[in-house]
């Protein structure tokens, strides 16, 4: 297993596109990037095609608002026969302050997969 990345997987910023009609982030705008910041990781420590198989559950805990700059710290958990469990830490801090606030933390697993969708072993 490779040690964890010195850069985070995503740093992104919130656009109006991906908020509800309050001006807060919909929650699945953060799942979406959760679900790439995991794929990113696990393609950093094998170059496969993975797909999502699970992830654990997820609890918001600061709201994230338009403008707002995110970013996501994947590390790996463990690998296995064709999975890779990766742990996702998502931040966020509005434009113009240096203050991170932690927005949740996920458990994501992913799976290698041929071109068929079938599960491959991650190291061959
Ligand atoms: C991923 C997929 C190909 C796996 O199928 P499979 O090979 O028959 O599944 P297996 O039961 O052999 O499990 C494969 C690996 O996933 C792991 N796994 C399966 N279900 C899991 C779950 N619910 N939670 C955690 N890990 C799980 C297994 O432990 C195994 O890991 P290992 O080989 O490292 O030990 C199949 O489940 C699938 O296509 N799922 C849909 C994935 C998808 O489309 N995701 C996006 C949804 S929009």
């Amino acid at each position: 297993m490779k040690p964890p990345s010195e850069l985070p997987a995503i740093r992104t910023s919130m656009l109006p596109k991906d908020t509800n009609a309050y001006g807060s982030i919909f929650g699945g705008v953060i799942l979406s990037l959760i679900d790439l910041a995991a794929a990113n990781e696990a393609e950093r420590q094998a170059p496969h095609r993975y797909l999502t198989v699970a992830m654990d559950q997820i609890a918001f805990h600061a709201p994230v608002r338009v403008g707002d700059i995110v970013t996501l710290w994947a590390e790996t958990l463990s690998m296995g026969r064709t999975s890779i469990r990766v742990r996702v830490k998502v931040l966020a801090r509005a434009r113009r302050s240096p203050h991170e606030n932690e927005v949740t933390t996920a458990e994501v697993t992913m799976v290698a997969v041929d071109e068929a969708g079938r599960s491959i072993p991650i190291l061959s």
